[in-house]
Order: structure tokens, then sequence, then C-alpha cells
């Protein structure tokens, strides 16, 4: 069976990130045929085009979008905008420019945040910049997780009914999507 590749990036590096572990929650709710795999971030350095070599870190990072089927991103809000780091490993990863691994790559967008609102904005914000990137967005009814510092137990598991099923859904649809344009 053909299996989706599926890289999944948070936008936090906080290790209780809400955002983290709704990834690691979609890991757990994906159908069979998605493997999800979390990237990481943290060890990417500030974007400066100066610089004369590509940092490891953002070759990783690219070769693994490269090898993905799908990218998923779940971005926190911070003012209203995604988080810098988010935003600094997206401007490594975008070049050359609409050419780059992030060209045409098929991206699922959510977030979650404790304020109400959910991360709407950030994701409105991070919408605009994955056009950018001339990314293929997954068309999809906003997936926003207000008050998630609830919804979550110890273990970072899913206390929140109603949030899993809506997890449930979007990871389902997406990975539908996916096989529509990869298979
Ligand atoms: C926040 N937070 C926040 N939340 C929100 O819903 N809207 C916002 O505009 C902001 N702004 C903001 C700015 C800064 C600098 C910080 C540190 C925090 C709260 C934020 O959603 C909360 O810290 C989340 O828990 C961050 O996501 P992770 O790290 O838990 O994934």
């Amino acid at each position: 069976m053909t299996r989706l590749k599926i890289l999944a990036i948070s936008g936090s590096l906080s290790k209780k990130s809400l955002n983290t572990q709704v990834l690691h929650a979609l890991r757990g709710l994906a159908p069979d045929s998605a493997a999800i795999e979390l990237a990481a971030i943290d060890s990417i350095p500030f974007f400066n085009a100066d610089l004369n070599e590509v940092p490891a870190s953002v070759n990783a990072l690219k070769q693994q979008i490269e090898a993905s089927d799908g990218v998923l991103i779940a971005t926190p809000e911070f003012n209203y905008g995604i988080p810098g780091v988010l935003k600094n490993a997206i401007d490594w990863v975008s070049r050359p420019a609409y050419a780059s691994v992030l060209a045409q790559k098929p991206i699922g967008i959510l977030g979650a945040s404790p304020g109400p609102v959910g991360t709407a904005r950030a994701q409105g914000q991070l919408k605009q910049v994955l056009s950018g990137t001339a990314s293929d967005l997954f068309p999809f009814p906003e997936l926003t997780i207000g008050q998630a510092s609830n919804k979550f137990g110890q273990e970072g598991q899913v206390e929140d009914e109603r949030l899993r099923a809506s997890l449930t859904r979007f990871i389902t649809s997406y990975c539908e999507w996916l096989e529509r344009r990869v298979l």
C-alpha cells in the first residue's frame, strides 16, 4: 500500500507547545494510509542573504519538505501574526523564488491558542505568506483551536471530544485531498 508521507511543522519551539501537541494528536488520528513526521526548526539560524552557505539545518528541512507528499503547519498566534521562528524557517526554504520546495507543495494549516480566537488572525497571515511561496493551500474551513490549554491531558492526549472529532475530520479530508493529487 502506498503511504502518504506528511511532514508536520510546528511554529513553536516550546517543549509544552499546544501546537506541537496538536500535531502529535493528528499523528494518532490520521488514517493508516498516512505517516506523519515532525520537523525540527529549532536550530535554524536567522536568515541572512550574506551567508555564503545554506546551513545544514535548512538543507535538512528542505530535503524533508521535498520528500514529503504534503506539509502540515500548526501555527501559534503572536501579536495577531505568525511567530518569527516560523516565518524565518519559511523564508529560508522559500528560495529560489517560486521554484522552491514549497512551490506547488500541498499545505494544510491549523493552529491552537489559549485565547478565544484560536489563531484565526495568524492563519490568515500564514495563508498570505504561503501565497508568496506559490504553495497549494488545502481548501478546508479554518481549523482554529481556541481555549486549547483546557483540551489536552498531561500526556498531550486530546481530552476534548469535539476537538478530537474536528481533528479527525481535518486529517481525513487532508489525506483524501493529498491522495487525489498524488495517486
Ligand atoms: C501570545 N499569545 C497570543 N495568543 C493569541 O491568541 N493571540 C495573540 O495575538 C497572542 N500574542 C502573543 C504574543 C506573544 C509574544 C506570546 C509569547 C504569546 C499566547 C499564545 O497563543 C500562547 O503562548 C500559545 O501557547 C503559544 O503557542 P504554543 O507555544 O503553545 O504552541
